[in-house]
């Protein structure tokens, strides 16, 4: 019987596109495509299956070998440290870490800064990193509300196009870093399974390139 690879596919359109470069690489599920509320999917015969998780939950898959490997956006790695290996930017679900808050805010350097975010660990690394004293007030979504009914200062987010913030009347003050969606694999898992994970990373490593051509 042949080694399946595992693969955590981050459910939504971002994932669409990443089974579009796994298929292309000759690692084909048809199954898939079909519209019902499966989750796990597998080809028997070319030795992988896939399961749709939440995005966020791809690097706690990967990390403890569930999955072999995923695909996680840059700022779940940053915020959660996962011990995986990050095998390749894959160049889309691109957005960018940053400050943001209303238009007329002042810094005050001489107050603790009341920092709302879903994203904990990144604010406080790069507050630290600039010696700032901050407050976190973490929520788990909607962040942009915080700074208008006055519950923090600034938040720490993912802006995408920018809508929600302009919809919000609120606007970038500092970019913190550029995001997109990494492959990575699990430390045991590269070992193991290599070939087969060379051969995917390979694969999409030229469609890549052929894209940029
Ligand atoms: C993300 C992010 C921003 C928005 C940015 O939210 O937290 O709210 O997308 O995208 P934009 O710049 O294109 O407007 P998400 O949709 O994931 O929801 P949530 O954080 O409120 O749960």
């Amino acid at each position: 019987m042949k080694t399946m690879l595992n693969v955590a596919l981050p459910k939504g359109r971002l994932g669409e596109k990443v089974y579009a470069m796994f298929e292309k690489a000759g690692f084909e599920c048809p199954s898939i495509k079909e519209n019902n509320r499966k989750l796990i999917f597998e080809n028997e015969e070319k030795g992988i299956r896939y399961f749709w998780v939440k995005p966020s939950d791809v690097a706690i898959y990967v990390e403890h070998g569930a999955a072999d490997i995923g695909v996680a956006g840059k700022d779940i790695l940053l915020e959660y440290e996962p011990d995986i290996y990050e095998l390749l930017d894959l160049n889309i679900g691109k957005c960018r870490m940053a400050v943001a808050g209303k238009k007329d805010f002042r810094d005050n350097t001489q107050k603790t800064l009341r920092v709302a975010t879903k994203f904990t660990n990144i604010a406080k690394n790069y507050y630290a990193s600039m010696g700032r004293e901050i407050d976190i007030i973490h929520l788990n979504g909607s962040i942009e509300i915080a700074p208008i009914l006055g519950l923090s200062d600034v938040i720490v987010d993912i802006v995408e196009t920018g809508t929600t913030l302009k919809e919000n009347n609120l606007e970038v003050h500092e970019e913190i870093i550029p995001i997109s969606a990494r492959l990575i694999s699990n430390k045991a898992s590269f070992k193991f399974k290599n070939a087969q994970i060379e051969t995917i990373l390979k694969s999409i490593m030229q469609q890549l390139e052929e894209k940029n051509d």
